[in-house]
């Protein structure tokens, strides 16, 4: 077929793009802890060609993926509805999203909530609606996807405007200057790269004080924090029932996201919103129109896995917790520093020269540890490096390999010392 030619916009585009990953990309050809292909798994160790590794990449926090209860809860729910309701939701929905919809609200203690297949097709979707031809204001270190949500929103006509991370100030000084109609501020809840939370309480006054409208994705907090209680097992809290219920916000001008494939290891996600706005999204939102729904095996999990949670979710928190608090324990140890200061099980370690990135990772490769490579473009230069990702189904002896692997790796690297030991130099 002959090639088509590209518009010369189209060309600097995608040579600016090239160039920004030419970091990713040579990672990608020579690192195989990147695009690898796994062989097998067995509990949280995997195989990759004859490499046995402990797995610190994995996001199913809970170990949701390997619970036998969870797993069982398959194969009688595609007995009754196949695998597969290919109806898009406004077609039909299967009575399992009904289910669903019904649990999640009264965990959140939200007014109601809305379940579409992923957290991308909610952002592509919902934040032009919501922009509404205003103005959206983005956090700079927003998760890509929000930003893409952000760049469609921006075809819809709306303007964009980015506040600075962590910054409050930043943002309320921007929506001093702005008086559009709409404004919506978007930002992630637990971040993905720091593994913080940002100030939710800050956020959402700024926001509330000047009309517009919070959207929060808490894609990684979903399932591992939730409300505060007396009798709860960690700091973590009880239920898992994300940011806005840890850190005791309302739902007031607060738009939450969250999915179900991170945590509750199942293909499915939601919008957190008043009914009225869920209706609206119903024929607003094209996911809810046009895309196939989440395959009838993760709503089976992601009902069970409300069950599990209610049962035995706190003590896996507890765990969780534990595991994560040893490695960060370690890290304190050995001299090394994180950008995770909420004992969250996000921990990255960046690294003291960005170059180092590819022979790091191929260090931890070699001695059996799996993470995820932290390369430009994904993180600032500064931050390069790696993020160990701890779930409850990480056993102890693979939390001392990891720990044992770190302390050899900081005598052969140059990773940065801890902020505390930085100052004092
Ligand atoms: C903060 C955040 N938002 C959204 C996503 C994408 O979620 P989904 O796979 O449901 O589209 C991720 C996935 O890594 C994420 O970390």
């Amino acid at each position: 077929m002959p090639e088509r030619r590209r518009s010369s916009d189209e060309v600097k585009w995608i040579d600016r793009w090239l160039a920004a990953c030419a970091d990713l990309d040579e990672l990608k050809r020579s690192n195989p802890m990147t695009d690898a292909v796994i062989d097998e798994i067995d509990g949280r160790r995997i195989r990759v060609g004859d490499q046995w590794l402990a797995d610190f990449a994995s996001c199913n926090y809970l170990g949701f993926d390997l619970d036998r209860e969870i797993m069982d809860s398959i194969p009688a729910q595609v007995e009754r509805w196949g695998t597969h309701p290919s109806w898009s939701r406004l077609l039909g929905s299967p009575t399992l999203f009904g289910e669903i919809e019904e649990h999640l609200t009264e965990l959140l203690g939200c007014e109601d909530t809305l379940v579409l297949p992923t957290i991308t097709h909610i952002h592509m979707a919902v934040i032009p609606v919501l922009a509404a031809g205003g103005t959206v204001f983005m956090d700079s270190r927003a998760h890509k996807t929000i930003y893409d949500g952000c760049q469609f929103a921006v075809a819809r006509g709306a303007s964009l405007k980015r506040f600075r991370f962590e910054d409050p100030d930043d943002l309320e000084r921007l929506l001093i200057e702005d008086r559009s109609d709409h404004r919506l501020v978007c930002m992630d809840g637990v971040n993905s790269i720091t593994g913080n939370a940002p100030d939710l309480a800050a956020f959402a006054r700024v926001t509330r004080r000047h009309g517009a409208l919070l959207y929060v994705d808490d894609a990684h907090g979903f399932g591992v924090i939730g409300e505060r209680s007396p009798s709860e097992l960690s700091p973590y809290g009880s239920r898992g029932n994300s940011i806005v219920r840890h850190l005791d916000e309302t739902y007031e001008g607060l738009i939450l996201v969250g999915g179900f494939s991170k945590a509750y290891s199942s293909l499915a996600a939601f919008i957190a919103c008043p009914t009225p706005l869920k209706e609206m999204l119903k024929t607003a939102a094209p996911p809810y129109l046009y895309s196939g729904p989440p395959p009838v095996a993760s709503l089976a999990t992601t009902l069970a896995g409300f069950d599990v949670n209610a049962r035995r979710g706190d003590e896996l928190r507890r765990v969780l917790h534990e595991r994560t608090g040893r490695v960060l324990d370690a890290l304190r140890r050995i001299g090394v520093r994180t950008l995770n200061h909420s004992g969250f099980p996000i921990i990255e370690i960046p690294l003291s020269d960005h170059r180092d990135i590819g022979s790091v990772g191929r260090f931890l490769f070699d001695n059996g540890i799996y993470v995820t490579l932290a390369a430009y473009p994904l993180v600032p230069k500064d931050e390069v490096g790696f993020r160990i990702q701890v779930t409850a189904a990480n056993g102890d002896d693979e939390i001392d390999e990891l720990i044992d692997v770190l302390d050899r790796l900081a005598r052969r690297f140059e990773l940065q010392r801890p902020d505390e030991l930085r100052e004092a130099a």
